[in-house]
């Protein structure tokens, strides 16, 4: 195993790509996701969004050359102090595997040190619960390591009613919002999740190629249903969904953000968003409905009708551990 510090992601892309279809198979997550395209993947790390604006980034090759591993850490005011993300090929047999997955993470924890020691403790994305990922990590960092809930994967198995919306509103679906009005939905959705105490806030520039990464896609694949105050015309509350086909055939319909304004919080508009989303999806022919719940939204969820299918998870360790593996 060779590892190579190479920033130019453009060099290992479809290795990339090709690792997290192997990853989404074995871990059975195919069944509700595709896995991110070469396009995708470079769009990603070509946006401003920090979850792809890594510090450095580094990858493992075996002696045949062969790109088996993927690994990036970033410093995140506030939000996640330090971050480290670790993918390597799940197909790949013991002793190699956990070989693969020590020398990415050493190498991340000491590109931290290097950059900010005083950022402590670091946060790993461990993927699914369990996730050989999961148990890997729990395995090299032991006792020095604590679960944190990062949120969970939903699937829709009620059937919601289409309740009248809600009297001060009125709906539209947006097929693709131009400026202003992507600069009303990052106040939104700002409002909206300053109820969690860590949340991250939207900027208008990473929203903006957000949505130019959305609306890439061919029409009608990805919309944002918008409930405007009938009176002051504001917006009090979105949804945004999409639908993939999947490797299987199937299509599965997935519900990319919710946000009601707090002020018209508890209401009636979030259950009637999901309602909308989960009618226009179920006419494009979508057989599957999910989507991915922060920790203090699943009991509403759950009450609606979802039921978790899994849970993502992150570990926080300190520095020291990872250094010392
Ligand atoms: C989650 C959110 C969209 C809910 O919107 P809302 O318009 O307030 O929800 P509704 O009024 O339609 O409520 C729907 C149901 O969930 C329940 N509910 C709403 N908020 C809840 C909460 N915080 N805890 C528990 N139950 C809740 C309601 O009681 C209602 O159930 P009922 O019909 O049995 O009474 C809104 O609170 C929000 O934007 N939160 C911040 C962003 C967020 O968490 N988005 C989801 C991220 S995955």
């Amino acid at each position: 195993m060779t590892l190579i510090i190479e920033n130019d992601t453009r060099r290992y892309i479809r290795d990339l790509a090709r690792i997290l279809t192997e990853l989404y198979r074995y871990e059975g997550y195919d069944v509700y996701y595709r896995a991110p395209t070469v396009e995708e993947l470079e769009s990603w790390f070509r946006s401003m969004d920090p979850d792809y604006d890594p510090l450095e980034t580094a990858v493992v090759e075996t002696s045949k050359g062969i790109v088996v591993g993927y690994a990036d850490a970033w410093v995140m005011d506030d939000y996640q102090p330090g971050y480290i993300r670790v993918i390597v090929d799940p197909i790949l047999p013991e002793p190699l595997y956990t070989e693969a997955y020590a020398s990415l993470l050493r190498w991340a924890g000491r590109t931290l040190a290097y950059y900010d020691r005083s950022v402590n403790p670091i946060t790993i994305y461990a993927g699914r619960e369990y996730s050989r990922s999961h148990i890997t990590l729990e395995s090299m960092l032991g006792g020095s390591l604590t679960q944190v809930d990062s949120g969970t994967l939903m699937e829709y198995r009620g059937s919601l009613s289409n309740p009248i919306p809600p009297g001060l509103v009125e709906e539209l679906v947006v097929e693709n919002p131009g400026e202003t009005v992507v600069r009303e939905l990052v106040e939104v959705v700002n409002d909206a999740f300053s109820i969690y105490p860590d949340h991250y806030p939207w900027s208008f520039e990473r929203a903006w190629n957000y949505y130019s990464t959305q609306f890439g896609k061919s029409k009608g694949e990805f919309f944002i249903i918008v409930l405007r105050n009938k009176d002051t015309s504001e917006i009090a509350g979105i949804t945004e969904i999409t639908y993939y086909d999947t490797a299987a055939g199937g299509k599965v319909g997935y519900v990319a953000l919710l946000a009601v304004r707090r002020d018209y919080q508890r209401r009636g508009l979030g259950k009637y968003l999901l309602s909308r989303a989960s009618a226009i999806l179920r006419r494009i022919g979508v057989e599957k409905l999910v989507l991915d719940s922060v920790p203090e939204a699943r009991r509403m969820y759950e009450k609606l009708g979802f039921s978790p299918v899994l849970k993502w998870v992150k570990v926080r360790v300190p520095l020291e551990a990872v250094l010392s593996i």
